[in-house]
C-alpha cells in the first residue's frame, strides 16, 4: 500500500511517500526556520502562508523522489490535529483536493500518535511499550498499546520541555530554534556550574507529571542564586546546566513509570528526542538496566511526513476513512489514567 503523508501542523512543510507503513520512499521536509528566526518563535500567520506557497512544490518533489505517480497512490494521509489551525488547514485542504481528484481514500492523523509511530519506520517494535513524547508542544509519558491507542500517565502541568529550551535560548539570545542551539552549546559547558532546584515531586495520580516553569524561571531570573561559586555564567555553562536539569526531570518520571508498569521497552519521539543528553542518558540506562530504548533517527524526531504516511497506512489498512468534512483542531483530548 502506497500512502502519501502530509504534515503542516507547525513550521515544517513536509510530504512523504511510505510503502506498507514501513518503507520510506521519500521524505521531503521544507523548514520555515529562516522566516521565524527574527521573531525567535513560530509566527502562525507566516507559517500558514508559507505552507500555502510551498505545499504543491513539496508534494510534487516527494512524489518525484519516490518515483510514484499520483494515480499510483492508495491513500492520502494528513495531520489533522493538534497544531496551529491555519497551518493544519493548508495541509488538510490540499489533501482533500488530492483525494477528491484522484478518487483515493483520505485519512486524518493525530500528530502525537504519528510521532510515537515514527520509530516503527526504522525497526518494528512490539506493542505495548512506554512512550516518551517530547516536543515544543508536548511532554507526555504514556503506555502505547497500539498504533492508535495510548494511555497517558503523565504530562506537563505548565510548559512543554521543548518550549522551556526555546524560551531560555530566546531570553539569552543564544539562537533559534532553542533546543538544538542549547544542545550544541552544552557540549562545551560544565553541567554543574549551576545547580537548579529539582521540581517538587508529584505524588499519587500525578507522579508522572512534569513541570518546567520553575526551571525556566530559575534559569532566566534567578541564575546567580544557583551558580557554583567558582563557575562563570557563560552561555555554554548555562546551557549545559539547564539541559542537565531538563533531562533529569524526564528521566525521573520515566524511571518511575518503568518501575510501576514493568514495561521494558521505551520509545521516544518528538523534536526533543533529538537531544544528545537525553539520548545518551537513556541509552546508558538501557545498557545498565537491560531496557530496550528506541530513539528515531534525528530526521524522524522532528516533524515529518513519513510518520504521518506510516500511521495513515495502518489506519487505512484497517478500513478507517475520513470524510470530506475533516477539520483541524488545535488540541487533542487524551485519555488519561486517573489512578494506578
Ligand atoms: O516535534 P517538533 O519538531 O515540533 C512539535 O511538534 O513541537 O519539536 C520541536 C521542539 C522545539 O521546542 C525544539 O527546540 C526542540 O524540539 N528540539 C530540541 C532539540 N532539537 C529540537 N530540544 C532539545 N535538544 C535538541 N537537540
Ligand atoms: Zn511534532
Amino acid at each position: 500500500m502506497l500512502v502519501l503523508g502530509i504534515e503542516s501542523s507547525c513550521d515544517e512543510c513536509a510530504v512523504a511517500v511510505v510503502e506498507d507503513g514501513r518503507r520510506i520512499l521519500s521524505d521531503v521536509v521544507a523548514t520555515q526556520i529562516p522566516f521565524h528566526e527574527k521573531f525567535q518563535g513560530v509566527v502562525p500567520e507566516i507559517a500558514s502562508r508559507k505552507h500555502t506557497e510551498w505545499i504543491h512544490r513539496v508534494a510534487s518533489q516527494s512524489l518525484a523522489e519516490a518515483g510514484v505517480s499520483p494515480a499510483g497512490l492508495d491513500g492520502i494521509a494528513v495531520t489533522a490535529l493538534p497544531g496551529l489551525v491555519g497551518s493544519l488547514l493548508v495541509g488538510i485542504s490540499f489533501a482533500k483536493g488530492m483525494a477528491w481528484s484522484l478518487r483515493k481514500p483520505l485519512i486524518g492523523v493525530n500528530h502525537i500518535l504519528a510521532h510515537l509511530y515514527a520509530p516503527q519506520l526504522e525497526a518494528p517494535i512490539e506493542y505495548p511499550f512506554l512512550g516518551l513524547l517530547v516536543s515544543g508542544g508536548h511532554s507526555i509519558i504514556c503506555i502505547v498499546k497500539d498504533f492508535d491507542v495510548i494511555e497517558v500517565l503523565g504530562t506537563t502541568i505548565d510548559d512543554a520541555v521543548g518550549e522551556a529550551f526555546d524560551k531560555v535560548s530566546k531570553y539569552y539570545g543564544f539562537g533559534y530554534p532553542g533546543g538544538a542551539v542549547i544542545d550544541r552549546l552544552a557540549a562545551n559547558g560544565d553541567d554543574k556550574a549551576f545547580v537548579f532546584p529539582k521540581a517538587s515531586l508529584h505524588k499519587g495520580e500525578h507522579r508522572y507529571d512534569v513541570s518546567y516553569s520553575g526551571l525556566k524561571t530559575a534559569a532566566i531570573h534567578q541564575l546567580d542564586q544557583y551558580r557554583r561559586n567558582d563557575a562563570a555564567a557563560t552561555p555554554e555553562n548555562i546551557a549545559a546546566s539547564f539541559q542537565k536539569a531538563a533531562v533529569d526531570i524526564l528521566l525521573d518520571r520515566l524511571l518511575k513509570a518503568i518501575g510501576d508498569t514493568g514495561l521494558r521497552t521505551v520509545v521516544a519521539g518528538g523534536g526533543v528526542a533529538a537531544n544528545s543528553r537525553l539520548r545518551r542518558e537513556l541509552g546508558s540506562r538501557a545498557v545498565r538496566d537491560g531496557l530496550d530504548v528506541r530513539f528515531p533517527s534525528l530526521k524522524l524526531c522532528g516533524d515529518n511526513g513519513a510518520m504521518v504516511a506510516g500511521l495513515g497506512c495502518r489506519l487505512l489498512e484497517r478500513g478507517d476513512r475520513s470524510g470530506f468534512d475533516l477539520n483541524a483542531s488545535p488540541r487533542v483530548a487524551l485519555f488519561r489514567r486517573i489512578s494506578r
